[in-house]
């Protein structure tokens, strides 16, 4: 079965508030009144952890601030930086780096590389190059330790930054989106009460109108060993389907909705900080840069096909969802180390963390994902002619 949005929301984002804390019993401390203005309702992790905190980044740890509203996202018109990028990535790839595949189809390491440093010519590069490799880690970056303002300006090239929804953010920076672990056994053990299993692949907020493509994931804390972040490429995906199946699939669409997500931040005393919405995509979606056609839908945020009835509709989704997770030889894994930002394009991809750890250590990380086109189908293609 597929894993909930429930689940996906534990995956995302930091844990919600504890349950047995009501939304309005927050510190005095905590908030921001003044003479005519009623006290903001703002939940700090560094209070929940007594003022002080062993994360390395107390500045990224989540803050939640209950009042903060945001109008329903606004279309926008979306360049996208990896269309005609030199393909020989003579500007990114300079004297000194090392990429290396971490499988044959999916997923590069770099080394010798300073994101921050790149030119526009070199970021250009960088999306053309995370599209066709679908996921690559950087080590050694600076990024964690620049301003997040300087940070924020950077991955701003590359689109217009989302905001969550449903996330906490580093105080001031709404456009972060913070993974915050404690990784406490407590915290373990309430988390897989109810699931076998960690592995939860999704696409991140595919339910907006104009989801993220090129997304940046940088690293504050994480274990020694153990909470990877997984990736499957949905364009092999894609291309492993029969070519009967890939022409039925093509001119269909699916729902992706946000609802639940919101409902699940509600229930457990999160915020929710824009209206969630719902927003139909084409299943087979066409790479602006590349021209591959990726499989877009994910377990996370599609409910249904368009015109399908339920029992159909839930049929063709299973198998496609079965065919996702279990594509071992068109997935790949991460490890974290400190100072690794890993970028990753999330038109093609799905993706999961893997909580398999059980030390006690903190995992926290922090993502800026610019928005990029409203997805966009092209024509099937017969093999034969592909
Ligand atoms: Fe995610």
């Amino acid at each position: 079965m597929a894993p909930s949005v429930a689940e996906i929301q534990q995956e995302q984002v930091a844990p919600v508030v504890a349950k047995q804390v009501p939304v309005v019993a927050v510190p005095e401390a905590a908030t921001e009144a003044s003479a005519d203005a009623p006290a903001r309702r703002v939940r700090r992790q560094i209070d929940e952890e007594g003022g002080t905190t062993t994360a390395k980044y107390p500045h990224y740890l989540p803050v939640y601030d209950y009042d903060q509203k945001y109008a329903p996202l606004e279309p926008f018109e979306h360049v996208d930086h990896g269309v005609g990028a030199d393909p020989t990535f003579k500007d990114l790839l300079v004297e000194g780096s090392k990429i290396t595949k971490l499988t044959p189809a999916t997923g590069s390491e770099v080394t010798g590389v300073q994101l921050s440093q790149l030119s526009a010519a070199g970021k250009d590069q960088l999306a053309l190059l995370v599209a066709q490799r679908k996921v690559v880690a950087f080590r050694d970056q600076d990024f964690a330790d620049l301003p997040i303002k300087d940070a924020l300006d950077f991955g701003g090239y590359f689109g217009r930054h989302h905001i969550h929804p449903t996330s906490g953010a580093p105080e001031g920076y709404p456009e972060i989106h913070l993974v915050h672990r404690v990784g406490s056994k407590g915290e373990l053990d309430n988390f897989f009460a109810g699931r076998n299993s960690s592995v939860a692949w999704h696409s991140d907020v595919s339910y907006e109108a104009q989801p993220p493509g090129t997304t940046f994931l940088y690293v504050f804390d994480t274990p020694e060993t153990g909470g990877d972040t997984a990736f499957v490429n949905q364009v092999e995906a894609y291309n492993r389907l029969s070519p009967a199946l890939k022409q039925r699939l093509h001119g269909l669409k699916a729902l992706h909705s946000g609802i639940e997500q919101a409902e699940f931040s509600h229930k457990r005393g999160g915020v929710v900080r824009r209206e969630p919405v719902t927003h139909e995509h084409p299943i087979v979606r066409t790479h602006p840069a590349t021209g591959e056609k990726a499989l877009y839908v994910n377990s996370g945020f599609t409910r249904s096909i368009v015109g399908f009835k339920k029992e159909e509709s839930d049929a063709l989704l299973a198998f496609l969802y079965a065919h996702i997770a279990r594509g071992i030889d068109y997935q790949t894994r991460v490890r974290w180390a400190p100072k690794t930002v890993v970028v990753w394009d999330n038109r093609v991809t799905a993706h999961s963390a893997v909580v398999d750890w059980t030390t006690g250590e903190r995992r926290h990380l922090a993502r800026i994902q610019p928005q990029a086109e409203r997805p966009v189908e092209t024509p099937y293609v017969p093999e034969t002619e592909a």
